[in-house]
């Protein structure tokens, strides 16, 4: 059967990056057909919406939906309602993208990259699951922050208020659970329950649920405790659950640690397991249409999308195959590149990751 893809490359890097990750799942032969449409700020610009309603039906319609990054400095003065983030937390809340999954992998080839010590970070492999709709990113109420300037002159008071119901926490949990039960079985829930109402009631959910995977060791950490331990002895975590802010947080500094965040993927996740997958880094308007951004994440996230949503897990191995050994060939993007590797641009990564799926 034919997948339907689609496409949103966004701002900044995000097209560049996106035409490498289509060229490579073209490469594979598959039945698969693309869309593509325009979010964040090239859609503001577009069709004065970050989020048009086009490109939700689109995402909506769609088998799966491969994401770029949204984010310009020349909309960062519009009010909050339009600016390019609204249209990944739009997509997100209208998709019932509860459950974000986030990878760090430190790639053998890349050990030097990392600000840690080698031996701290040689064959990290830690996933982190972020609950991605609910906790304070959506708590009410939040219409203050619609005024129509954006802005709180005059104002003497702002606030978000943290939420979490049983249902929300119950479905991250399993799904946490039934994950780390793929991999090391060892699940960290991690929480703030020493001061928080919302985290001692996720920490008692998620408890609860635990009874029902009796194979998975089952740990509770304090959220400022867990950031201290990521740095200090991160592989010593196997599947880290959390709630949205606290992910938001947590999976930056993870990223940081392979050294590599233009390498990382990461899928969000549905009910019904359809998905968006995009590159964990963002737009880097910095870099953008000067053929130096790293494709590689957003290659490795159309093979999770391969493996999570359309069920071709050969080729999400072929692509991640072709990945490493692309590394291990010595060419790298400006990111990644040190002394005695070969750096090359955006689209010759991406060619050569294509030929060698091909070999
Ligand atoms: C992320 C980003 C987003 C978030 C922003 C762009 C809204 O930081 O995906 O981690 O805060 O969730
Ligand atoms: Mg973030």
């Amino acid at each position: 059967m034919t997948a339907h893809i689609a496409l949103l490359p966004g701002d900044g890097i995000g097209p560049e990056i996106m035409a490498q990750a289509r060229k490579v799942l073209e490469a594979l032969a598959l039945p698969l057909t693309f869309d593509t449409a325009p979010v964040g700020g090239a859609a503001y610009a577009a069709a004065g919406h970050p989020l048009p309603g086009a490109t939700l039906a689109l995402a909506r319609e769609a088998d799966a939906v491969l994401f770029g990054a949204v984010g310009d400095w020349q909309y960062d003065t519009l009010p909050r309602h339009l600016r390019p983030e609204q249209a990944i937390l739009g997509l997100r809340q209208q998709l019932g993208l509860f459950a974000n999954l986030r990878p760090a992998i430190c790639y053998p080839e890349l050990t030097a990259a990392s600000s840690l010590k080698p031996e701290l970070v040689a064959g990290l492999d830690i996933l982190i699951i972020r609950e991605l709709t609910g906790d304070i990113y959506f708590g009410q109420p939040r219409g203050r922050r619609s005024a129509p300037d954006g802005a709180f002159a005059g104002a003497d008071e702002a606030f978000d208020t943290m939420r979490y119901t049983r249902p929300e926490i119950e479905r991250i949990a399993h799904l946490a659970f039934q994950a780390a039960r793929k991999r090391g079985k060892r699940l960290t829930s991690v929480d703030k329950a020493n001061v928080l109402e919302t985290f001692q009631f996720w920490k008692d959910v998620v408890t609860e649920v635990g009874q029902q995977y009796p194979d998975v060791a089952l740990s509770h950490m304090y959220v400022d405790n867990a950031a201290m331990q990521l740095v200090k002895a991160p592989k010593a975590f196997d599947v880290i659950v959390t709630g949205n802010m606290f992910g938001d947080i947590l999976s930056d500094e993870a990223a940081m640690l392979t050294g590599s965040i233009g390498m990382l993927p990461s899928a969000s996740l549905d009910a019904n397991g359809k998905g968006l997958y995009e590159p964990s880094h963002g737009s880097a308007p910095d870099i953008a249409n000067q053929d130096v951004a790293n494709p590689l994440a957003t290659i490795l996230s159309a093979a999770m999308m391969l493996r999570y949503t359309l069920g071709q897990e050969e080729a999400a191995a072929r692509i991640e195959g072709a990945v490493q050994r692309v590394l291990a060939s010595g060419l790298r993007t400006a990111d990644i590149w040190r002394e005695g590797t070969r750096r090359v641009g955006t689209r010759e990564m991406g060619d050569a990751v294509t030929q060698e799926l091909q070999r």
